[in-house]
């Protein structure tokens, strides 16, 4: 969690490093600060809350400097407060510090910096790492001062530092935390993804575990934990600006739910050959030979994406025959997993940099087991260290509650399916229905998202309940889960997803008038029976809104409110039926004037276990 900007260049630090911290806001918000370095030694400032705080706090002072670092911070070791918000630093103010990760053993290097005289202000696990360069600086070169830093630390870190009496320098090393070098014209950017690098440069390099890099105004050196100089390659970003930023919608939640059609168009845009019903999945060409003999896959994840991996699973095991396991990523580390090379792990993952996930795959890789991604963020660490994998293409997502690389990261499955299937025993016939159908789902997201007007006014009708359940049904089933996520995380509703089925075997005691049901009630192979059960809902005074295929009647007649989505094949459902629970919940949270973005207590990118 956290995020860390840093600037070197002929220009002034200040305005760089507070438009950087904002676009990476979405990784933390509960405080922030930036230090920046002029002839005269270096300016820290800092403030609880949002970057904006911080920026109100310096709005007017004459902070000069074209060299700065900076961070956004999600709390950890300390709560928040402007002593533990970042940077951090040594003794004597002269070495200061911005890291995100998480300092394992920083309780012992505490104890024995204590014993040598360094007095501490924070309670942070970041602040060893300042006081342990000051001790070995008196020793060494700064540089070298950080190497040694580094090899007595467990954990993760991105980290950047300054230095007041060596102004020249910015140093920065990573292990865990993602860390990405902008290159410009006159001088350089380094943060913690690509955000607040696209508005100065398209050209940068991705830092890898164990890696350090000097950066002076005209150069930067990369070196590995082997001290030996990297030559590394200069990628090209593809993400514009404008793709980053609102377009003028309230909040980037919205702008991304109405951006599906386009996302899910971009995840299968080149991989769907819909004449021969295959998808052509050029990141797993590599891997062919072994995915042909695959037995079983094992998709690890976490939230949202954890629910996108569980309609996976309905996929995989109904059209191409493979038995599928979906383990929460948190929960396969710590257990003894069974794997072997008949297996495939198949990490889901917008971020790509999400703790769990890495440690799962990590896992996975030492057990032998074939190792693929699913990934939104191109160059993150999961997609670096997977064997193989297919990239969303579905563009940024800032929103904390992620929409957009939901419906992406279920075309993608989508198309796996196929891949695998046709690997297998899936028919011509069954392939080209499944291409066709898939091709199709970006218009009919859009004509759910044209009755948002609809279901603003459901919304606004329910957002006077605290509690409410989510119940589906086989493919729906994970919807119901995912749809309960939204509504909890952004609106702080108790909203609770179920299966349908187990409705009767306890949570149904918790049915009144005041604990209404979304019910996700499509034309399916299960439709009757989720029919009975909206019948049990309402025979207990349950009030019930429906999520029903266009042209459904009857259930009109039977429950309170109703959405309708177009119909489509049984397996791509959930690419529809999450959109209404999408709106649903953003609505239902701006009817209680809360910030959808940013919602309290979360990051967009959960880089702490
Ligand atoms: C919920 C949400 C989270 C993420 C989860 C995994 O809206 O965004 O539950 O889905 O933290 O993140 P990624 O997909 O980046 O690994």
């Amino acid at each position: 969690m956290c995020g860390i900007v840093g600037y070197i260049g002929n220009k002034e630090a200040l305005p760089i490093l507070i438009d950087g911290l904002k676009r990476l806001e979405y990784r933390g918000y509960d405080s922030a600060g930036f230090s920046v370095l002029n002839g005269n030694g270096i300016m820290t400032e800092k403030a609880v809350g949002k970057v904006v705080e911080l920026e109100n706090k310096v709005n007017g002072k004459n902070i000069k400097g074209s060299v700065g670092i900076a961070h956004t911070r999600w709390a950890t070791h300390g709560k928040p407060s402007e002593r533990n918000a970042h940077p951090h630093c040594d003794c004597e103010k002269n070495i200061f510090l911005v890291h995100n990760g998480i300092i394992e053993n920083y309780k012992e290097l505490k104890a024995d910096l204590e014993k040598l005289g360094h007095k501490f202000s924070s309670e942070t696990d970041t602040e060893v790492l300042a006081h342990l360069i000051e001790e070995y600086a008196k020793q060494v070169p700064w540089e070298e001062a950080v190497w040694r830093t580094l090899a007595h630390v467990q954990g993760t870190y991105g980290i950047a530092t300054i230095k007041a009496d060596d102004p020249e320098r910015i140093i920065v090393a990573r292990n865990g935390s993602p860390l990405v070098l902008g290159i410009l014209e006159d001088g350089f950017i380094i943060a913690s993804d690509i955000a607040p690098i696209v508005r100065h440069t398209d050209r940068v390099i991705y830092l890898e575990d164990g890696e350090m890099a000097e950066i002076t105004k005209e150069k930067y050196e990369v070196i590995n934990f082997k001290r030996k100089k990297v030559a590394k390659e200069i990628s090209k970003i593809d993400w514009t600006l404008e793709e980053a930023e609102k377009k003028g919608y309230d909040h980037f939640m919205m702008k991304e739910i109405m951006e599906q059609p386009e996302a899910v168009e971009n995840s299968i845009r080149g991989r769907l050959v819909v004449g021969e019903g295959i998808a052509k999945l050029g990141g797993l060409r590599d891997v062919a030979e072994r995915t042909r003999h695959l037995k079983r896959i094992v998709i690890v994840s976490c939230g949202t994406s954890y629910y996108a991996g569980l309609v996976g699973k309905y996929m995989f095991e109904e059209y191409a025959g493979i038995r599928t396991d979906v383990e929460y990523a948190s929960e396969f580390r710590y257990r003894k997993p069974i794997l072997d090379e008949e297996t495939a792990v198949l990490a889901i993952s917008q971020s790509g940099e999400t703790a769990d996930t890495l440690a799962a795959i990590r896992e996975a890789k030492n057990k032998g087991a074939l190792t693929l991604g699913i990934v939104n963020v191109v160059g993150s660490t999961i997609a670096r260290e997977t064997d193989a994998g297919v990239y969303n293409h579905a563009g940024p997502e800032i929103g904390v509650a992620s929409t957009k690389a939901f419906t992406s990261q279920l075309s993608i499955l989508a198309l796996f399916t196929l891949f695998l299937g046709r690997q297998r025993d899936m028919s011509y016939v069954m392939g080209k229905r499944i291409a066709e159908e898939l091709e199709k789902i970006p218009e009919l997201i859009k004509t759910i998202l044209k009755q948002s007007g609809e279901i603003k006014k459901i919304a606004k009708k329910y957002s006077s309940f605290s509690n409410l359940f989510f119940l589906g049904r086989k493919y729906n089933f994970p919807i119901a889960m995912e749809g309960a996520l939204k509504l909890k995380e952004i609106s702080y509703a108790h909203a609770e997803g179920y299966p349908f089925g187990e409705m009767k075997h306890g949570p149904i005691a918790l049915i009144d008038k005041n604990f209404p049901v979304v019910a996700i009630a499509t034309k399916d192979s299960v439709y009757e029976k989720t029919m009975s059960g909206i019948q049990e809902v309402k025979a207990r005074s349950g009030k019930v809104i429906a999520l029903a295929t266009k042209g459904d009647r009857e259930i009109q007649k039977m429950v309170d409110d109703a959405v309708f989505v177009p119909k489509t094949l049984e397996m791509l459902t959930p690419l529809l039926s999450v959109v209404p629970l999408q709106l649903f919940a953003y609505y239902f949270a701006v009817n209680k004037s809360l910030d959808v973005d940013k919602p309290r207590n979360l990051a967009k990118s959960v880089t702490v276990e």
